[in-house]
């Protein structure tokens, strides 16, 4: 049992608590300027073993990062890795300086190296944070975090709880097994055999009873996709990778790789109560946390669960949109390519092309060109019998359609495409820059699916 003294080191302070008769604030922090490190830290993740890992400020989980909607966000960086790395800062609709792309958007930061970056979030929600250079390693061993946008004008939740979902490749004394083997590289991608939630196994999170409870689930493992149930127990669907959605039941929700799924629980009013959180497989739910009850708020009920405001992202024009194709591949088992003594697997393409690594300043030509303020259709094509969470850098897109399912459209900065699916997403080319845009499966990336776009 985490308790709640605990939980607020895991989650950072809470934005806002709602007690009979007054409201509280707790902020713990006069602004949201951070100093964040990356390191080697050993990290106790199986019983006994010391696991040789790398961690943000030398903690697993991560420093939770809380910024405020429309304010700049400082962050001063410090590689106390024995490698070069990059910073990037998931969903945020950024200045492309700002992005955390090496060779991109800027040079590695060297070990010993700083680099601040600074920005201003526009939209609220539940994001993260990762390096961007060495993926499988770097992301593999525990650099991920979670990066909080709070609203302008904040929901009043009673609590919230973080749910940050990692996966490791463990061997019994702590050590790790390679963390890619091609074989799995070129189909769903190496899974790990340790499951953590925000760095623990199968934790349970305290949460007060007869409560308004927002739970930020992310999905920071390098290849795994969840799918997210309550089971019997009711939650409400807020917000899919931080855009907020119409409120709706949750039944079963799908969580590639990046991705983050925002849900409201109206816990019952008795203490003691587990509410348990699964990933559903087939008929199977495997529990991989749980809720548990505290004392009550005293009040006869809560109050219907707050929706969240929606995020200032622009409309696209659909007519005057031009429309772009990409698909998705698998090249097979094409030879490995070895550049100077590195070998690369390049398993998959995008139109045909396959950007395996990020090791040099020599880029590949972007994938598109587009002019900024106008609108686009991207058509996408999984080609390929996996699915694939296919991510854009500094932009919101809208999904429009899909020939698997029926479409609401909606706001997202990920779409998960089944196997052999078709789907449309459609935005405003109105952030400039080069933005990255590549399956979030770090193995997937890493061997070919991958590129970028420009906008200006
Ligand atoms: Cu989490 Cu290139 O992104
Ligand atoms: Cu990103
Ligand atoms: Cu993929």
């Amino acid at each position: 049992m985490i308790k709640r003294r605990q939980l607020l080191q895991f989650a950072g302070a809470t934005t806002a608590m709602t007690l009979p008769g007054f409201s509280l604030s707790l902020s713990r922090r006069p602004d949201y300027d951070y100093v964040l490190t990356a390191e080697t830290t050993p990290l106790n993740i199986v019983p006994g073993g010391a696991t040789p890992g790398l961690a943000f400020n030398g903690q697993f989980p991560a420093p939770v990062i809380r910024a405020k909607q429309g304010k700049p966000l400082r962050i001063h960086f410090i590689n106390k890795l024995s490698q070069e790395t990059t910073i990037h800062w998931h969903g945020i609709r950024l200045d492309n300086a700002m992005d955390g792309v090496p060779y991109l958007t800027q040079a590695p930061i060297k070990p010993g190296e700083t680099f601040d970056y600074e920005f201003t979030c526009p939209d609220a929600g539940t994001f993260w944070y990762h390096p961007h250079m060495h993926s499988i390693e770097q992301l593999g061993k525990g650099l991920v975090g979670a990066l909080i946008v709070e609203e302008a004008d904040p929901p009043a939740f009673d609590d919230e709880v973080i749910v940050g979902l990692k996966d490791w490749r463990l061997k019994k004394d702590g050590n790790f097994m390679p963390l890619s083997e091609p074989r799995h590289a070129a189909r769903a991608g190496t899974l790990g055999n340790i499951a953590t939630v925000s760095g623990t196994r199968l934790p349970t999170f305290s949460v007060p009873a007869n409560a308004n409870v927002r739970v930020r689930i992310l999905n920071m493992d390098n290849s795994r996709q969840f799918a997210i149930s309550l089971g019997e127990n009711k939650a409400t669907v807020l917000a899919l990778d931080a855009m907020p959605l119409p409120p709706q039941p949750l039944s079963v929700q799908a969580l590639g790789v990046g991705m983050r799924l925002d849900i409201g629980v109206r816990t019952p009013a008795e203490a003691g109560v587990e509410i348990p959180i699964y990933d559903v497989k087939g008929r199977f739910h495997q529990k991989i946390c749980s809720l548990r009850t505290t004392s009550p708020i005293r009040r006869s009920s809560p109050p219907p669960l707050p929706a969240l405001p929606s995020n200032p992202v622009s409309e696209p024009d659909l007519t005057a949109a031009e429309t772009l194709r990409f698909v998705f591949e698998w090249a097979g088992a094409m030879t490995p390519v070895s550049k100077s003594g590195h070998v690369h697997h390049e398993f998959w393409t995008i139109n045909r092309r396959a950007w395996a690594g990020m090791h040099t300043a020599d880029l590949p030509e972007p994938l598109a060109e587009l002019s900024l303020g106008k609108s686009y259709i991207f058509e996408l094509f999984n080609a390929t019998p996996h699915g694939h969470p296919i991510h854009l850098h500094g932009l919101i897109f809208k999904v429009i359609k899909s020939d698997r399912r029926d479409i609401t459209p909606f706001f997202t900065d990920t779409i998960l495409l089944e196997k052999n699916e078709r789907a449309q997403i459609a935005f405003v080319a109105d952030n400039p820059g080069k933005w990255m845009y590549h399956c979030h499966v770090i193995e997937h990336m890493k061997t070919g699916l991958m590129g970028y776009i420009t906008i200006s």
